[in-house]
């Protein structure tokens, strides 16, 4: 009997593919970028399974083209990439990646809060500029972490890991959720204070973003929520770009209205809104969250072993939530 087959849209670790291969036919696409939607449209026909990244638009037009789609495994955790109703009305199973990252966006989350507090990206382009002129006491000062307040939106696993990691910078941490509250304890079962989104706003030095990406946060940070935050207060986003207003962001970041921001996501990436990329008090990182050898092994595995579980007839891994 024929293998099932899967469309692999990006290249992804050796290892991951000799697993796939041992359970269906592969099929690779090999180039740098994403694929257009014809060529995505015309390679998914008459394969069982897609992987996909956040990158590729899975739409009722590619799902279309597959009548025999059984998954649709998304390597990362957040899938605002697929359309999930879709999928679901048409019988395929959409899967995403989570657990594996949490630890990778949680350290890189803290570098940005390091980065923009203490003003290391503006200092590393001060000097590869030459324009360091040596110590002196009043030079290029930051924010101490100590004694102040971290306020989370969205705890979830990330939002989670990046309070747990808040003792170690002496910050105490109150949290919001957009939704429901998935509970307030850490991961070594610390507990959180939870608060609302606008006393966060007011009371948080520095914000992190950790939502998914919906209708009720897209733009959850427009210039009214801006416009609510401290002076002195930082705000990061390693979640996704279309939470933040970028115009507005940019506009408050100008007027000194916030102190600083940090962001790893872009509301139309990879293009990053002009305004921002002529400031000095924002940090800019092109979308490194996850970007660890291990854990984009790890995302790209556990995608595999979703296709693999689905196209062997047992329950997908990690499915995506109804
Ligand atoms: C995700 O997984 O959703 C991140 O944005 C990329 O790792």
């Amino acid at each position: 009997m024929a293998k099932p087959a899967v469309l692999i849209t990006r290249r992804i670790p050796a290892s991951v593919i000799a697993r796939l291969e041992a359970a269906c036919e592969v099929d690779l696409h090999e180039g740098g970028g994403a694929m257009p939607a014809a060529q995505l449209q015309a390679r998914l026909t008459g394969k069982q399974a897609l992987m996909c990244l956040l990158t590729d638009r899975i739409d009722r037009a590619v799902l279309d083209a597959a009548p025999g789609l059984r998954i649709v495994a998304n390597i990362a955790v957040g899938y605002d990439n697929v359309d999930c109703a879709a999928a679901r009305a048409r019988g395929v199973i959409v899967t995403n990646t989570p657990d594996v990252l949490t630890d990778a966006t949680a350290d890189l989350t803290w570098g940005l809060i390091l980065g923009v507090t203490r003003r290391i990206a503006e200092g590393e382009r001060w000097l590869r500029r030459g324009e360091w002129t040596g110590w002196a006491l009043d030079f290029m000062l930051g924010t101490d972490l100590r004694g102040k307040t971290l306020g989370i939106v969205g705890m979830g696993r990330i939002g989670r890991a990046v309070a747990a990691r808040a003792g170690a910078f002496g910050m105490q941490v109150v949290y919001a959720t957009v939704g429901p509250d998935p509970g307030a304890a850490g991961p070594q079962g610390e507990t959180f204070t939870r608060v609302g989104f606008d006393e966060l706003l007011a009371t948080s030095d520095v914000i992190t973003v950790h939502v998914p990406l919906t209708p009720e946060t897209t733009r959850l940070f427009d210039r009214r929520a801006i416009l609510r935050m401290k002076r002195q207060a930082y705000l990061v986003n390693t979640s996704r770009g279309p939470v933040i207003d970028e115009e507005a962001l940019a506009w408050a970041l100008r007027e000194r209205l916030l102190a600083g921001a940090a962001l790893d996501v872009y509301e139309r990436e990879p293009v990053v809104h002009p305004d921002l990329l002529g400031l000095e008090n924002v940090v800019l990182a092109p979308h490194l969250g996850s970007a660890s050898i291990e854990t984009r092994t790890a995302m790209a595995d556990l995608a595999a072993r979703n296709v693999i579980a689905v196209l062997g007839g047992a329950p997908p891994l990690t499915p995506v939530p109804a």
